[in-house]
């Protein structure tokens, strides 16, 4: 059976893994509190639900339900601030001669993302219609490291698991991509990222012909 392909958004296709950072600390300044670039490891992949119980666990600040709730709203909006500017131009580097080469050799890909902005995302960078399938925070109810994203993904494009490989930034995306079984590829730092199968810094690491490699060996 042939591969097939599924990748992150935030961090992978799109640079904005930079935006939840800062969007996430200025709710934690605004509360009277800071968290570092090390710790901000911890929320990649994770829903925006889990993100913020991580952090006031951080600050060690308590809030009602009511308020919890407000400050998901306010990161969102404050979050989305900063999507609304953007343009294709934040499409990481090395991206899109990656799809195009996926596209040209016929192999399907997917993307499976945690973030419930996937779709309008997409659509800024005008990617929307290349993909087989789109699973994102609105379609699971559990957050990476569960596999269950990957495997609606997988799904979706009629392939088995074992048949996938998923490109991610975040440990708990490396994690989930793992416990289902599939090829992890992590995108960002080696030390961070030991769990994957294969690391690269970024996209304009990768030669081509590593991906047509991995195209035709089963895992
Ligand atoms: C993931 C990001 O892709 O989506 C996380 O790595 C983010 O940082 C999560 O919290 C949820 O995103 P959103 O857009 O639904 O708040
Ligand atoms: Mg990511």
């Amino acid at each position: 059976d042939s591969r097939a392909v599924i990748f992150d958004l935030d961090g992978v296709i799109v640079d904005t893994a930079k935006f939840h950072f800062l969007a996430w600390r200025k709710l934690a300044n605004d509360l009277g509190f800071d968290f570092t670039e090390e710790q901000n490891e911890q929320l990649k992949g994770v829903s925006r639900e889990d993100s913020l119980k991580k952090i006031l666990n951080w600050g060690n600040v308590e809030l009602s339900e009511e308020e919890f709730k407000r400050q998901m709203a306010l990161k969102n909006e404050n979050y989305l601030g900063y999507v609304n500017k953007m343009d294709e131009s934040e499409m990481l580097p090395g991206v899109s001669r990656v799809l195009t080469y996926l596209e040209e050799n016929n192999i399907p890909f997917a993307l499976g993302s945690a973030s419930k902005n996937a779709r309008p995302i997409l659509k800024i960078l005008k990617i929307q219609d290349k993909f087989s399938a789109i699973v994102d925070g609105t379609d699971v109810s559990k957050a990476k490291p569960d596999p269950e994203v990957f495997l609606i993904a997988a799904e979706k494009m009629n392939k088995k698991a074992e048949a996938c490989i998923v490109f991610e930034d975040s440990v708990a995306g490396v994690q989930a991509a793992n416990i289902a079984n599939m090829t992890s590829i992590g995108i960002g730092d080696k030390n961070v990222l030991q769990e994957a199968d294969h690391v690269f810094a970024d996209f304009t690491e990768i030669e081509l012909e590593f991906i047509e490699q991995l195209l035709r060996k089963e895992k």
